[in-house]
């Protein structure tokens, strides 16, 4: 049998880091749900960046705390396919309630397709929103692979597009709900570190959620 797959996952405020770790030291960064195949072993790795947060997914495993420099082991073997929410079991601040996750079980082929895809660079790259997102800082705090944008602080939209949820669960990723974001972060979520962008001119704001759509 092969290596168990390893997947850090960071309590973030108020998010969750996913850094899938290939066996030849390689990195894939996602955020806010986690993709396993169904009937393998996965350890994860637990952390938080600044405070105190508990990994908890009643379906599959918790709670576990995750504290700052500290990293706690968690092994896992999903028995069944399906989506699984999963929560923050601690008080971590103004938007504890407002960090939720989901553990998507897939059958082994159709994971191994979807991660061909997630490991490889963005698409949609000649998008109008592309120039945009580029022009308005954002890569200052995101990352999408294969482009300028090589920011750390937020999470990782290389294929933000094709994730279940937006902003750790509290959105769904479409057209409206990413405007919605981008016009109002802080009141959607309160304290969070990305600044509202709300004074951009609502055109602006549609291509650049077009853009994030089409991030599949
Ligand atoms: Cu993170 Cu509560």
């Amino acid at each position: 049998a092969s290596a168990p797959m390893r997947i850090e996952v960071k309590g973030e405020q108020w998010w969750w880091r996913v850094t899938y770790e290939g066996l030849d030291g390689s990195e894939v960064e996602t955020a806010n749900e986690i993709r396993l195949p169904v009937g393998e072993p996965v350890v994860f790795q637990l952390e938080a960046r600044d405070v105190i947060h508990s990994f908890w997914v009643p379906s599959i495993a918790g709670k576990v705390d995750m504290t700052p420099g500290r990293s706690t082991r968690l092994t896992v073997r999903p028995t069944r396919t399906g989506t699984f929410r999963g929560a923050c079991a601690e008080f971590c601040g103004a938007a504890h309630a407002l960090m939720s996750f989901y553990v998507i079980v897939m059958e082994k082929d159709e994971f191994a397709a979807w991660w061909s895809k997630e490991r490889g660079d963005a698409v949609a790259l000649d998008h109008a929103g592309a120039g945009l997102f580029v022009q308005h800082g954002c890569g200052a705090c995101h990352t999408i692979r294969g482009t300028q944008a090589r920011g750390t602080v937020g999470p990782d939209l290389t294929h933000v597009g094709g994730r279940v949820s937006l902003g750790a669960g509290i959105l769904r990723v479409n057209r409206v709900d990413l405007t919605r974001w981008l016009e109002s972060t802080g009141s959607l979520k309160p304290e969070v570190h990305m600044p509202a962008f709300g004074m951009l001119p609502p055109a602006e704001l549609e291509q650049m959620a077009g853009y994030l759509e089409a991030l599949r």
